[in-house]
C-alpha cells in the first residue's frame, strides 16, 4: 500500500535549502519511514533564484511569500531555513495555522523570543524539532551512547571548540545575502549564536545542563561598511566567544569559538574527560570517534579510532557496507528520518523548541557574562533539564 504523504514547504533556498532539500531526499531512499516526504514547495523571495532551485531539488510549486504558504492547505510541515531574525515569525504562524514545524538554529534571536516560540508551538502541539543535526553524526550519536552506559564514569571535563577564519578581512561588508551573519539585527549574535549554539546544544546532549558560564568576547574589527545602507556602521556581533563554566553533574565546561583563527574553516571539537574513558570527535574527520579506556590491558593501552560504519553502530545499517563512510549532508538525512519516525509514533523529536531552548539560554549567559564580566547562572527551560549539582 502507498505510503501517505507528507507535504513540506521549505522556506530559504541557501546553504541549508539545499541541505535539507537533499535529506527529504535521501530519508526516503535511505530509511523505512511511517511517511512519505514530498517536496510540495519551496519559498523564497527571489523568483528567478527560487525556481532554479526549485527544479534543481524537485519541489512542485514555488511561493514567494512565507504567509502564503502557510496559508495553503496542501502543506503538512514548514521547514524554516531563513536568517534567525526571521525564525519566531514564520514558525510561530506555522503552528497557529497547525503546521509541523521545523526549524533551523539557533531557535530564536535571545531567550525571551525562544519563550514566545515554545508558549506557542506548545499550544499548538504541533509536532516541532530544531535542526542541531551534529547530534546525528553518527560518531557523535555514538559517544552519546558510550556515555549514557556509563563507560566514562564521573565526568571532570567538557571542552569544545569551533573555529573559522572566514572574516578576517576588514574589507568584508556586513548585512545581507550571504552576510547576514556579521549584522547582528539578522543574526542576534556573532559566533555565540552561530557556531557555539552547536556546541552547547551537543554538550548538553552528552553531558546534561550547565548551570553557570563566565565568559569574555571580543569584536575585532570594529566597523564594517553595510551592503544594504552602503555606509560604514558599528559591528555589534561577536566575532570571538570564549566561556568557562560548571555542569550539574559538577564536570568543568571549557568552550572557544572565533572566526579569526587564520587556516580553520569549520573546526568542530569535542573532548570529554572522564575518570574511566575518555572521548574526542572532530568535524573534520567526522565519521571516527577516539575512545581510550583506562581498563584496557596496559600493553595495549592507547587511544582507539573508532571508524564509525559497521551496521550495529547509529544508522550505519542504512547506508552501504561497513567500511564506507559518510559525511556532513547525512546528519540531516538522519534529522528527517527521526522526524518522521517521530511523527509516525505520536513522539518528540528531539531538540524540540522547548530542548533548543535551554541552548538559547546558555547563549544569552554566555553574553550577559561577556558584558559584565561577571558569573552568570544559566536559566533553564525544562524542570528535568536542571538538574541538581
Ligand atoms: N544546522 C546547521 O549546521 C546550520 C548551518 C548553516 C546555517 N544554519 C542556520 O540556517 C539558517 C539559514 O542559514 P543559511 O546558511 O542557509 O543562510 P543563507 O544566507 O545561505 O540562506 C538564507 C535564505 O533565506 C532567504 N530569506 C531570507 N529572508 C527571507 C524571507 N523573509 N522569506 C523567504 N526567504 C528569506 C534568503 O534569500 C536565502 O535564500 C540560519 O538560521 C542559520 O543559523 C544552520
Amino acid at each position: 500500500m502507498a505510503k501517505k504523504n507528507l507535504n513540506i514547504g521549505v522556506v530559504g533556498y541557501g546553504f541549508m535549502g539545499r541541505t535539507h532539500a537533499n535529506a527529504y531526499h535521501n530519508a526516503a531512499n535511505f530509511f523505512d519511514l511511517p511517511l512519505k516526504p514530498v517536496l510540495k514547495a519551496a519559498c523564497g523571495r527571489d523568483e528567478a533564484k527560487l525556481k532554479a532551485y526549485a527544479d534543481n531539488w524537485g519541489f512542485e510549486s514555488t511561493e514567494t511569500d512565507w504567509k502564503k504558504l502557510i496559508a495553503r492547505k496542501d502543506i503538512d510541515a514548514i521547514d524554516i531555513c531563513t536568517p534567525n531574525n526571521s525564525h519566531a515569525e514564520i514558525a510561530m504562524a506555522a503552528a497557529r495555522a497547525g503546521k509541523m514545524v521545523l526549524c533551523e538554529k539557533p531557535l530564536s534571536l535571545d531567550g525571551p523570543e525562544g519563550e514566545e516560540m515554545v508558549k506557542v508551538i506548545e499550544a499548538a502541539k504541533v509536532p516541532n524539532t530544531v535542526w542541531y543535526n551534529y547530534r546525528r553524526v553518527p560518531a557523535v550519536t555514538l559517544a552519546k551512547q558510550i556515555i549514557d552506559s556509563g563507560k566514562l564514569g564521573k565526568i571532570f571535563h567538557y571542552r569544545a571548540n569551533f573555529l573559522q577564519d572566514w572574516t578576517i578581512s576588514a574589507d568584508l561588508p556586513q548585512g545581507g545575502a550571504g552576510l547576514w551573519r556579521l549584522d547582528a539585527k539578522a543574526a542576534g549574535s556573532g559566533v555565540t549564536g552561530d557556531l557555539l549554539a552547536h556546541c552547547i546544544d551537543t554538550a548538553i546532549w552528552l553531558n546534561g545542563p550547565l548551570t553557570d558560564v563566565t565568559a569574555m568576547t571580543e569584536t575585532f574589527i570594529k566597523e564594517r561598511k553595510h551592503t544594504l545602507s552602503g555606509k560604514v556602521e558599528k559591528v555589534k556581533i561577536d566575532d570571538a566567544c570564549t566561556f568557562m563554566g560548571h555542569f550539574a553533574n559538577g564536570s568543568l565546561a571549557l568552550f572557544e569559538s572565533t572566526r579569526y583563527a587564520r587556516g580553520h574553516k569549520a573546526l568542530y571539537t569535542l573532548e570529554i574527560n572522564g575518570e574511566n574513558a575518555s572521548i574526542r570527535w572532530d568535524l573534520h574527520d567526522l565519521h571516527r570517534l577516539q575512545y581510550f579506556d583506562y581498563s584496557d590491558e596496559g600493553i595495549v593501552r592507547g587511544w582507539r579510532s573508532i571508524h564509525v560504519t559497521d551496521g550495529d553502530q547509529p544508522y550505519m545499517k542504512n547506508w552501504w557496507v561497513p567500511g564506507l563512510q559518510i559525511g556532513y549532508a547525512e546528519s540531516f538525512t538522519h534529522q528527517v528520518a527521526d522526524f518522521i519516525r517521530a511523527v509516525g509514533a505520536g513522539k518528540p523529536c528531539s531538540p524540540t523548541f522547548r530542548e533548543a531552548l535551554e541552548t538559547q539560554y546558555v547563549c544569552d549567559a554566555v553574553l550577559a557574562s561577556a558584558k559584565s564580566g561577571k558569573w552568570v547562572k544559566c536559566k533553564h527551560s525544562t524542570k528535568a533539564k536542571a538538574g541538581k549539582k
